[in-house]
């Protein structure tokens, strides 16, 4: 095997080509093994291995070729010491957090978070004895405020899903720290590409690979980044243990979407803030929420910390559950669907599907509407895109 890790490269440079390591037979593209152990010639090579003395693969439920050169090319674009894949983005949150946690211990989350992470927070951990409080992730004070002697870590999301709040990562981490705790950032709605938690202060960072990593459709998988002390002390051994691993296949197909991730989404990225430009004066549209726009809530955190704008944009369609279904059900090239970050634009109702276990106070309190519908820009033409939904307005 070689390996192609060389530093001198530009960040998109090496989601092409870090962590590579090319067999005897010096394919162009990344091998797939497809296995689930490995062999030794002796049973001395085989107790070295195990002992940590020779490195090398043991079985696939913790190290494997092609999982690994995922691992290591997402590490080197975002500037992490140590990666772990798992079978998604939820067994990535879950891990991130239970590996760090023990019963008595208490968790301060960013109450704007994606409904399972929620549920993982307020209804998960607690039945384990790790209390948690939910706050205003806007608001500074709300997570001074929340910690108490046993807070061992701070969990939020930003942007949020689905009302695009941004939170300050740097502040934050700055509160978690100065609390003995640690910070862990869901970096799915900014991507890789325009915002990097751990250079502005994160302990931990979380994606669902299953979103723009792949960004075709094709599978779930999930990441989880930090410094290499972080990952041997709170996660390494929770994922060999408990084993919510990734399939090679899976790995090897978002190995392959890395190396096109920063063209889709400075694209995807381009229509949405075309869309919520063109559509913003639209009479049937209440309220436009993208992370670009300067009459945004938090557009001067958006500039500090973010490197470009969202591939989402969320607006409130006026008249309500009503009009939005109308204006969904008009849609002919949008896709009605829950999923997000994809290839084709699709357009969700965060109230009836991602966020519909919550209460309508507690939606009311995130600011989760009847009307409020959230577009995934796709990769279609950005015209194709606008069009459709324009039409769909007209019906709304
Ligand atoms: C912000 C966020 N975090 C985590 C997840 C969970 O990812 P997965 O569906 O890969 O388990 C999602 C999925 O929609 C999400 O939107």
């Amino acid at each position: 095997m070689t390996g192609s890790d060389d530093r001198r490269y530009r960040p998109e440079t090496r989601l092409v080509h870090a962590g590579q390591m090319r067999s005897g037979f010096g394919e162009t593209s990344e091998a797939l093994f497809m296995t689930q152990g490995f062999v030794y010639d002796t049973a001395e090579e085989c107790e070295a291995r195990f002992s940590g003395e020779e490195p090398g693969f043991l079985y696939s439920r913790f190290s494997n070729p092609t999982i690994a050169m995922f691992e290591r090319r997402l590490a080197a674009f975002e500037g992490a010491e140590a990666a772990r894949a798992t079978a998604s983005g939820m067994a990535a949150v879950t891990a991130a957090l239970m590996g760090q946690l023990k019963a008595g211990d208490h968790v301060v989350a960013a109450r704007a978070l994606f409904g399972s992470c929620r549920y993982i927070v307020e209804n998960l951990l607690p039945r384990f004895g790790v209390a948690s409080t939910l706050v205003d992730g806007t608001k500074l004070e709300t997570w001074r405020d929340a910690v108490r002697p046993t807070t061992r870590t701070f969990f939020l999301e930003t942007p949020t899903n689905p009302t695009l709040e941004i939170i300050d990562i740097k502040e934050v981490a700055a509160i978690a720290h100065a609390a003995g705790a640690t910070l862990v950032v869901d970096n799915v709605f900014a991507t890789p590409l325009w915002q990097s938690p751990l250079a502005l202060g994160a302990d931990c960072v979380v994606y669902s690979a299953t979103k723009h990593i792949d960004g075709q459709g094709r599978c779930l998988g999930g990441v989880i980044l930090a410094s290499e002390a972080f990952i041997d002390k709170h996660v390494h051994t929770f994922l060999r243990q408990t084993g919510p691993s990734i399939s090679p296949f899976n790995a090897w197909v978002l190995l392959k979407g890395l190396e096109t991730l920063p063209v889709r989404v400075r694209r995807q990225t381009d229509t949405a803030a075309a869309i919520s430009v063109a559509l913003v004066e639209h009479p049937k549209i209440a309220r436009m929420i993208y992370p670009g726009r300067p009459d945004h809530a938090q557009a001067g955190v958006a500039r500090k910390q973010m490197r470009g704008g969202s591939t989402i944009v969320a607006f409130e369609i006026k008249g309500g559950k009503a009009a939005a279904f109308r204006f969904l059900n008009a849609l002919k090239l949008v896709r009605i669907s829950n999923n997000l970050g994809d290839s084709k634009s699709l357009i969700t109702h965060p109230a009836t599907t991602t966020h519909q276990r919550l209460r309508p106070e507690e939606r009311a309190e995130l600011g989760i509407g009847d009307g409020l519908v959230r577009f995934s820009a796709g990769l279609e033409h950005p015209d194709d895109v606008a069009e459709d939904l324009f039409q769909a307005l007209e019906r709304a």
